[in-house]
């Protein structure tokens, strides 16, 4: 296996019951989709998120939102699953205490096989009205987009989180609560900035949870972390899966 683990990682690795993965858009990468804050390939540094991720940003230049989201989807539907998707699905069908919470709203990890899964910030794919929330699978086309809800003639937006706006509910209860019983946490491709979702390692770590970081670079988490592999998320992945289950 090209990653060495220390030995005392793949003890915890081993003794593991309750598992909590945490991920961000490190972990599609190697997908061939763009981080948010990578300098270079960023593609929070083509375009301010405040311009473009904010329900002010939608009531002021609705197209503009609505286009740039159509033109992120194309790429989300040409991406395929990476091993380190693969490798997340393969844990969770060993180890029944396993919750995966993400940050991404590509649905890399549904289609990977991942079915104990939060999406923290929605999904991409799905698309709801925004004044009552009504999903919509179809749309008649518009000359000015973005098209209109079915149900009530609102203009229609993605399901995603924008900033300012609150996490579902529900799905930040459960990763909270997997996040304080767990006894260990994988956080993963991710720069541990947003919050509330960065918060989930921090209340893993003051829980007692054994917390390990995958990225290749420096975060606010990895002082914390009891290890850190700095490591691309497909190649660390497939590692921590094998040491864990073979
Ligand atoms: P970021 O773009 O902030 O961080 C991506 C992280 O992935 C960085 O720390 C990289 O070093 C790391 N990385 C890059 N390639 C990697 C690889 N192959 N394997 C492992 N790690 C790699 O993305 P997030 O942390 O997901 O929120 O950003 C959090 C939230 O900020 C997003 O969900 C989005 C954004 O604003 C909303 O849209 C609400």
């Amino acid at each position: 296996m090209a990653v060495d683990l220390p030995a005392e990682l793949i003890d915890r690795l081993r003794a593991a019951r309750r598992i909590v993965a945490f991920t961000g858009a490190g972990i599609s990468a190697e997908s061939g989709l763009s981080t948010f804050r990578d300098t270079q390939t960023g593609l929070w540094a083509k375009y301010r998120p405040e311009d473009l991720a904010t329900p002010q940003a939608f009531r002021r230049n609705p197209r503009m939102v609505w286009e740039w989201y159509e033109w992120r989807r194309g790429f989300v539907a040409q991406a395929a699953p990476n091993p380190g998707h693969h490798a997340l699905a393969q844990i969770e069908a060993a180890r029944p205490g396993f919750l995966l919470a993400t940050q991404n709203v590509d649905g890399l990890h549904a289609r990977a096989g991942s079915r104990n899964l939060v999406e923290l910030h929605g999904n991409i794919r799905r698309t709801i009205c925004l004044d009552h929330r009504h999903p919509a699978e179809s749309w008649a086309p518009v000359d000015e987009p973005p098209p209109r809800c079915g149900q009530c003639g609102a203009p229609l937006r993605p399901d995603v989180v924008w900033f300012g706006e609150t996490l579902p509910e529900a799905a930040l209860r459960r990763a909270q609560e997997a996040a304080v019983q767990c006894d260990l946490f994988l956080s993963i491709g991710t720069s541990t900035m947003v919050y509330p979702a960065a918060e989930l390692p921090f209340m893993a770590g003051a829980h007692g949870a054994t917390v390990i970081e995958i990225n290749p670079d420096f975060t606010p988490l990895s002082r914390l972390a009891n290890f850190v592999l700095r490591e691309n998320a497909g190649t660390a992945l497939p590692a921590v899966a094998s040491a864990m289950l073979d």
